[in-house]
């Protein structure tokens, strides 16, 4: 099939490499000429695992190019796929310009029958308005044709996002047309493995779901920080609670770990979108109200217990950090957690040695050289002189230290670990003096 892409970014990028890989014959269209004369060079600047390998593959085999050309973009697949950006607005709604904006693009140079196939994080109501734009652009023109919208909501974690794609646990569609139903079908069938994962329903209902997966998951997870936070104050263990509810099928495993709160470019921008349209319809939607407020409560958890142990005021104070990403096998670091952590920390009065295995450019773009951060090499040299470790994201490095090293490299031997990642016995038995989240730590 010869398929489109609107967008090069995250979501676009995977969508376009996986299904080249598959066959199918793909052109990812960007605006931007640096980035798509460097992707045509298969030089990607987004940290994905596999993703580097797979475009490069796939331009070299001829299935994957990329052009700034709407022109050619539109002539080119029979499906398009938008993909592009949806940046929250100043009131948290998504912000619909670039999704529009390539409505407009495709009416504009439409000459024959096309799906185009919404990819991007929309609201509800979304592909009508997509509907509307192609249609506008094509009246004037004053162009007869057939054409289908659809929506397509992608459900990929980035770390995991090409395994997520090439092994979907499911594949949500929304159509109103046969057309578009038995093309996406047929679109799919690589990726069904051993039963069918293709969940097809009306428009509306697709682009509800997307919002609804996501907000259930960051439901989880504050409603789980939650009971952390009171397990603590009982005496009781939320490691232990979580093996005992995650055993019920109904509950399940995934999803409930407590820790320093949930960040990344999906949970909390839907987690707001969705209240935000729940509003604009007169459906307030309280649950989720309470879960974006535990969410930003919960990313400074472990500055409270640091203030508790050291006091208000850290001027003087210098603290190591581990992990700078919103979580690991990634260098995003968009709503991270250790961000909300080091600007509370600075505010403070304290200086901040941190180190990540990929997101320490990302740290430098976003921050700069500033004299209160210093970015190491290493786990061991960023507690070099420091007055506690924080462990933010659960790199692997990170699970299995040495210790009695810790320990001597340390200023003082305190550790604030807000990922839970070891048994507290056997840290305190090393010398160190440890806080975790949900934990009895007193
Ligand atoms: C999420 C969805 O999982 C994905 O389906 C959707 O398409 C995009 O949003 P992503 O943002 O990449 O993916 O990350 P995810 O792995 O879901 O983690 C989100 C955040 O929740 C991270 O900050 C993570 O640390 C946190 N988390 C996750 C917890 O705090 N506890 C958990 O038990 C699980």
């Amino acid at each position: 099939m010869k398929i489109s892409v609107i967008g090069t970014g995250y979501v676009g990028l995977v969508t376009g490499s996986c299904l080249a890989e598959v066959g199918n014959n793909v052109l990812c269209l960007d605006l931007d000429a640096a980035k798509i004369e460097a992707l045509n060079a298969s030089s990607i600047t987004i940290f994905e695992p596999g993703l580097q390998e797979l475009v490069r593959t796939n331009v070299a085999a001829g299935r994957l190019h990329f052009t700034t050309s709407v022109q050619e973009a539109v002539a080119f697949g029979q499906i398009q796929f938008i993909a592009v950006g949806t940046p929250p607005d100043e009131d948290g709604s998504a912000d619909m310009q670039y999704v529009l904006a390539a409505a407009r693009s495709i009416g504009l140079h439409m000459v024959e029958e096309k799906l185009v196939v919404n990819k991007s994080t929309v609201p509800v109501g979304t592909a009508e308005r997509v509907r509307a734009a192609i249609a506008e652009e094509l009246a004037t023109r004053d162009v007869q044709l057939t054409w289908h919208v659809a929506s397509n909501p992608e459900f990929l974690k980035e770390g995991a996002a090409v395994e997520d794609f090439m092994r979907p646990d499911r594949i949500v569609i929304g159509t109103d047309s046969d057309f578009a139903t038995d093309l996406l079908r047929e679109l799919y069938v690589p990726f069904q493995r051993n039963h069918e994962r293709l969940v097809v329903m009306d428009i509306a209902s697709a682009e509800l779901t997307k919002y609804a997966a996501n907000a259930m998951l960051a439901t989880r997870i504050s409603f789980m920080n939650e009971l952390a936070n009171l397990a603590e104050k009982l005496g009781a263990d939320i490691e232990q609670v979580r093996r005992g509810i995650g055993s019920d099928q109904r509950i399940g495993y995934h999803f409930l770990y407590a820790g320093t709160g949930y960040g990344g470019s999906c949970f909390p921008k839907d987690v707001q979108a969705l209240q935000r349209t729940a509003q604009q319809v007169g459906v307030p939607l309280r649950v989720l109200e309470a879960v974006e407020a535990t969410n930003n409560a919960q990313k400074l958890v472990l500055v409270e217990k640091l203030v508790a142990r050291f006091g208000e005021n850290l001027r003087g104070k210098r603290f190591a950090m581990w992990g700078l990403a919103f979580k690991p096998n990634t260098d995003d670091m968009r709503a991270a957690p250790s961000r909300a952590i080091m600007e509370r920390l600075w505010a403070l009065g304290a200086t901040v040695q941190a180190y990540d295995p990929v997101a320490m450019d990302e740290a430098r773009r976003l921050y700069g050289d500033r004299a209160d951060l210093q970015l190491v090499n290493s786990p061991m040299d960023a507690l070099k002189g420091a007055d506690a470790l924080l462990i933010v994201t659960e790199w692997k490095p990170f699970k299995s230290p040495d210790f009695a090293l810790m320990k001597q490299l340390l200023n003082q031997p305190v550790v604030f670990d807000g990922r839970n990642l070891y048994d507290p016995a056997r840290v305190r038995a090393a010398g160190l003096e440890y806080f975790s989240v949900g934990r009895a730590d007193a």
